[in-house]
């Protein structure tokens, strides 16, 4: 779907397909450096972070493997649960690997929180994040999130891999539902 065709389900574009693309690019960038020399493993958090997985993983100049977690904390709904439980677990033994966890967004931190507890617990050589989208709430916990895309305000969005109740994730860019979608 083009920009400018937003449809009645969208309210409106957050942030474009270019401006995804440049700071991914520039977070690439950065990761390379960090990781200069290093075996890295990239752990995508399904299915939300699928997009930025594939074009992040592209733009990155540092051989990586790559292996996936999906993890449930909301149901079809716009409201944390509070609880997460692992839908799939990693293939691999992360044990003395250098491991980048790859998010779509951030928000109350309780996902992350969470995961970094589980996957630090596993004794990896090192363990960082990279998250396209901050809301406001993940000020409020103590996670130390190494590259943020972009500080989004507190509003639900959809698109590039962001879904709600499934739909929207293969919108090329992130986008504002429209409240009558949410009942809002
Ligand atoms: P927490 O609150 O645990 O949430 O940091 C992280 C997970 O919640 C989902 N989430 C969203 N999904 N639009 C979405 O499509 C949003 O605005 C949104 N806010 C949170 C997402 O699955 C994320 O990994
Ligand atoms: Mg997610």
């Amino acid at each position: 779907m083009r920009e400018k065709d937003l449809g009645a389900d969208l309210h409106e574009v957050l942030i474009t397909k270019d401006e995804i693309d440049s700071r991914l690019a520039e977070l690439a960038g950065e990761i390379d450096a960090r990781y200069e020399g290093q075996d890295l493993l990239i752990v995508g958090v399904l299915k939300g972070a699928v997009m930025v997985m594939a074009d992040l993983a592209r733009a990155l100049a540092t051989p990586v493997t790559m292996d996936w977690m999906a993890i449930s904390s909301y149901g079809a709904g716009t409201q944390s649960s509070g609880v997460v439980r692992i839908l799939k677990d990693l293939d691999t033994d992360i044990k003395d690997k250098h491991v980048l966890i790859v998010e779509d967004i951030i928000d109350s931190g309780l996902t992350l929180s969470w995961l970094l507890a589980n996957l630090g617990s596993r004794e990896p050589a090192s363990l960082e994040i990279v998250t396209l989208l901050r809301k406001p709430d993940a000020a409020k916990v103590d996670i130390d999130v190494r590259w943020v895309g972009f500080d989004i305000p507190n509003e639900f969005v959809v698109g590039y891999g962001l879904d709600y109740a499934e739909k929207y994730r293969n919108l090329p860019f992130v986008g504002t539902l429209a409240p009558h979608v949410y009942g809002g």
